[in-house]
């Protein structure tokens, strides 16, 4: 077996009174997609925000490549080789589509200077491989749709991401085609090796891409399982409490 590129050990996260997350655990594999699923307020976008850097564990230990890391912010998780796409996408409104595509990496000609003519021709070739309907590199993120901007920071992660991407509901603002698409370049992910840890709502979705599934229930890991050993049923009566009906 390989080494998890990710390996989450007794995960715990409160914030003053509320338990957001209490004793998570989780390894994922080089090249393997795990879901991350929940109802809302179940604590999956604060564990995603944990192992990005951005909000620090109350307890526990987070692994790359079976070593222990520290990450106090997104920049260092970035320097691990993780990438996020968050629920909320963090995007900067008043930039361009290239310069968020570069953002805190822009690239640089012989004499210092933004060499903006190469960062608009990737992103131009990024957002071509992504089919996502951009006006141009030029345009300003305000000016997009959501969906637009979801694109945007799904291919800024897919084309950054060393070891992990952690995809905060990608798909949630996306049209049929453009859910297609990224579903394909989820899946092709593993041909890089890369770790993947996905949330999503729709159970289609998951049973589509990840090899297992995490069911969250108000902070407390329900159980993970195969995806190839359960169903739906089995999976909506983890994530409610509630005993599946029939069976
Ligand atoms: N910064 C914060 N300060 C205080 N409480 C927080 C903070 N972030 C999250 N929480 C709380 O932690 C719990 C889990 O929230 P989280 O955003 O992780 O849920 P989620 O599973 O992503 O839900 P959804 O499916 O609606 O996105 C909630 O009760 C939320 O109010
Ligand atoms: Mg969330």
């Amino acid at each position: 077996m390989s080494v998890p590129v990710l390996e989450l050990k007794d995960i715990r996260k409160s914030f003053d009174a509320v338990v957001a997350i209490e004793n998570f655990s989780l390894d994922i594999r080089p090249g393997e997609i795990v879901a991350l699923v929940g109802d809302n307020g179940a604590g999956k976008s604060t564990l995603i925000k944990i192992i990005s850097g951005v909000h620090a564990p109350t307890s526990g230990t987070i692994s790359i490549d079976g070593q222990p890391v520290a990450m106090s912010n997104a920049t260092m998780a970035r320097a691990h080789g993780i990438e996020v796409v968050y629920q909320d996408l963090a995007l900067a409104d008043q930039q361009t589509v290239y310069m968020n595509m570069f953002l805190g990496r822009e690239l640089t000609n012989g004499l210092g200077l933004l060499d903006r003519k190469r960062m608009i021709a990737e992103t131009e070739q990024l957002v071509r491989e992504l089919d996502v309907r951009i006006p141009s590199a030029h345009a300003t993120i305000r000016d997009l749709s959501g969906g637009q901007r979801q694109g945007v920071a799904i291919a800024r992660a897919t084309h950054w991401a060393k070891k992990i991407i952690l995809l905060d509901e990608p798909t949630a603002a996306l049209g049929v085609a453009e859910t297609a698409r990224v579903e394909e370049i989820v899946l092709s992910l593993k041909s890089r090796n890369i770790g993947v840890l996905i949330i999503s709502h729709s159970l289609d979705q998951v049973f589509r891409l990840a090899d297992r599934i995490c069911v969250l229930r108000r902070g407390k890991q329900i159980g993970i399982r195969s995806t190839a050993e359960t169903d739906k049923n089995e999976i909506v009566a983890m994530i409610t409490g509630l005993q599946a009906s029939g069976g």
